[in-house]
C-alpha cells in the first residue's frame, strides 16, 4: 500500500478519539471516511460530536467557511456494521477500549473483511500491537498509530512496529501521520505505553499517590508540576481532561499480565472513583471533584 492509494479510510470506535480522528482525517486529509461503533446512538454522537466541533472551532472562528465544513462532515459515513465499514477500506484506524481481549475480537473480524491490502493501525495507548497482529492473517500490515489528545492540537503520533509488521506499512503510517500535519514518532513494540506514556506514566501515578497520602490538593500538585517542569498542564487536570482514569482501569488486567501486580494493579483511588463515575473525559466528573467532594471530607 502506497500513501497515494489511500482513498478510503475506516475508523473504529465514535468515542472520544475515534471523533477527533475522523475529524483530522477528513478535514485535513480530505479523506472519505466510514466511522463505526456497536450502537447507532454512539455513532451519532460522535458525527454531532465532530459537527458541533468543527462549527465552533471553525467556521465561528472564520477559519473554514459553513459550505467547507458540510464538505467535510459530508465525507464521513456512519455504520454500526463492522464488516461492511471494513469492506472497502484501504487503511483502518481502532480506537475502541482499551482492553486487549475486546481489540483482538475487532481485528480478527477487520482482517476477514478488509481488503488484503488494507493496513489495520490500532491506536492503543499502551497496548500490544504484536497480539492483536497474532490473530490476523497479515502480521506485516497490523501498526500502532498513537494519535494525543486533544488530536486538532497535539503535535506527536507514535508509529509503532511489531517484530512482524513491514518497513513499507511503517513508512506509509508515518507519512500519514505527515499528511495530517502530525510528527511521527517511530518506536518498537516492547512494553506497556511505548515512549511517552511509559515515561509520563511514571509520574501520573506519583501525583495519583499523592492524592491519596492527601499530601496536597490536585490543584497544588498540578501547580507544582506545571511551574516547576515547565508543563502546560498538570497530569491530574490532564486525566481529567482525556479521561485517562477510564482507559487505566479498562486495562488492569492487561497491565497486570505485563508488569505483575508490583507496577501493574490499578491505584485504589483510580479503582474507587471509577466506579463512583469519575472518569474524566467529555467534560464528566474527575480527581479533582472526586478529591472535592469525597477525600476532602474524610
Ligand atoms: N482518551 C485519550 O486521551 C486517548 C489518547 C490516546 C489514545 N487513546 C486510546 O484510544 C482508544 C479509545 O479511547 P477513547 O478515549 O476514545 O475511548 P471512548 O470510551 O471515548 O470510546 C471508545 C468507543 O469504542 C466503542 N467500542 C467499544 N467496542 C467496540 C467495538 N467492538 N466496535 C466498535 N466500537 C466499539 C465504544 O462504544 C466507545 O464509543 C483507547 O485504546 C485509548 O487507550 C485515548
Amino acid at each position: 500500500m502506497k500513501l497515494e492509494n489511500i482513498k478510503q479510510v475506516t475508523v473504529i470506535g465514535a468515542g472520544a478519539m475515534g471523533a477527533q480522528i475522523t475529524q483530522l482525517l477528513s478535514l485535513v486529509g480530505g479523506y472519505s471516511i466510514t466511522i463505526t461503533d456497536v450502537k447507532d446512538e454512539f455513532v451519532n454522537n460522535g458525527i454531532r460530536f465532530i459537527s458541533d466541533g468543527l462549527k465552533r472551532y471553525f467556521v465561528d472562528k472564520g477559519k473554514i467557511t459553513q459550505a467547507q465544513m458540510d464538505e467535510v462532515v459530508g465525507r464521513i459515513k456512519g455504520t454500526t456494521n463492522l464488516a461492511e465499514a471494513a469492506k472497502n477500506a484501504d487503511f483502518v484506524i481502532e480506537a475502541i477500549f482499551e482492553n486487549l481481549d475486546i481489540k483482538k475480537n475487532v481485528f480478527k473480524q477487520l482482517d476477514e473483511n478488509a481488503p488484503p491490502d488494507a493496513i489495520l493501525a490500532s491506536n492503543t495507548s499502551n497496548l500490544n500491537i504484536t497480539e492483536m497482529a497474532s490473530v490476523t492473517k497479515r502480521a506485516d500490515k497490523v501498526v500502532g498509530m498513537h494519535f494525543f489528545n486533544p488530536v486538532a492540537v497535539m503535535k506527536l503520533v507514535e508509529v509503532i512496529k511489531g517484530p512482524l509488521t513491514s518497513d513499507e506499512t511503517m513508512s506509509v503510517t508515518a507519512e500519514l501521520a505527515k499528511k495530517l500535519g502530525k510528527e511521527p514518532v517511530v518506536c518498537k513494540d516492547f512494553s506497556f505505553g511505548f515512549l511517552a506514556n511509559r515515561a509520563y506514566g511514571a509520574m501520573v501515578g506519583e501525583a495519583i499517590q499523592m492524592v491519596w497520602e492527601r499530601v496536597a490538593p490536585p490543584e497544588e500538585i498540578d501547580k507544582a508540576l506545571k511551574l516547576g517542569y515547565n508543563l502546560p498542564m498538570g497530569p491530574l487536570e490532564l486525566g481529567d481532561f482525556t479521561g485517562s482514569w477510564a482507559i487505566s482501569a479498562s486495562s488492569e488486567q492487561d497491565r497486570m499480565r505485563e508488569f505483575g501486580p508490583a507496577k501493574g494493579y490499578l491505584h485504589p483511588l483510580i479503582r474507587m472513583m471509577v466506579r463512583a463515575g469519575y472518569t474524566g473525559g467529555r467534560g464528566r466528573k474527575g480527581i479533582y471533584d472526586f478529591y472535592k467532594e469525597v477525600l476532602s471530607k474524610e
